[in-house]
């Protein structure tokens, strides 16, 4: 016991607590770590303007948005020729993949047989922004956001989007029960090739 007189600190009822410190390089750590948080806690979560976390955020989808626009500025929506459409309006393998699709992502405002239903009947001979191929491409690849119509042409992947085309010119004059009463003006469909 002798040997240890020197390293005992207090004594209860014959249990003896030794002053045992701990390690330098342990104490090191543990210090390092308070001081770190606390420089964390000022650099990052309590900063304010510039070096803030949502500064920081800002800054990242600013340059993510930027990034995004300069490819859509490299590789603009290029419109499939027209007859190339309506070529897609009598090709089973285009229909499906179009009615496919159309299922998918129109159905829910156009109605199933595209009869209309929020958004308007696209089986009759009445257009609000025109019938033309050319134009049902462009209502469906940008869309009409501001009146609620989604823009595709980023969403959809170019075959689809030509694909979709053709499966609504395709439906015209499909007469579908309960359909949306017509809406715009008239537009005499192109006539389809070898019709
Ligand atoms: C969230 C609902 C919604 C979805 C989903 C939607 N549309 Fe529309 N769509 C609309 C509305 C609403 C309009 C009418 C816009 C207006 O009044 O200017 C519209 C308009 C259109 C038009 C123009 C009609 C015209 O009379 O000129 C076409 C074509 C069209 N949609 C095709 C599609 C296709 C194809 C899809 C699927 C890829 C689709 N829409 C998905 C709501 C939708």
């Amino acid at each position: 016991m002798a040997e240890y007189e020197d390293k005992v600190l207090h004594e209860l009822d014959g249990i003896q607590e030794f002053d045992n410190p701990m390690p330098g390089w342990l104490m090191a750590i543990w210090w390092g770590s308070i001081l770190f948080s606390a420089a964390y806690l000022v650099f990052y979560a309590l900063a304010f303007g510039e070096g803030s976390m949502e500064a920081e955020y800002r800054a990242q989808t600013e340059r993510a948005l930027t990034g995004v626009q300069a490819h859509y500025d490299a590789n603009p929506l290029v419109p499939p020729a027209p007859a190339e459409l309506l070529a897609g309006a009598a090709d089973p393998l285009v229909l499906d993949l179009g009615a496919a699709r159309f299922a998918r992502s129109c159905a829910s405002c156009h109605g199933e047989l595209a009869q209309g239903l929020i958004g308007p009947n696209l089986t009759d001979d009445r257009w609000i922004h025109g019938g033309s191929v050319e134009q049902i491409f462009q209502s469906i690849a940008k869309g009409w956001p501001e009146k609620g119509m989604p823009p595709w042409g980023r969403a959809v992947p170019p075959a689809e989007l030509s694909a979709l085309v053709s499966y609504v010119r395709s439906l015209q004059g499909s007469s579908p029960p309960g359909a949306r009463p017509p809406e715009g003006e008239p537009f005499a469909a192109e006539p389809m090739p070898g019709a």
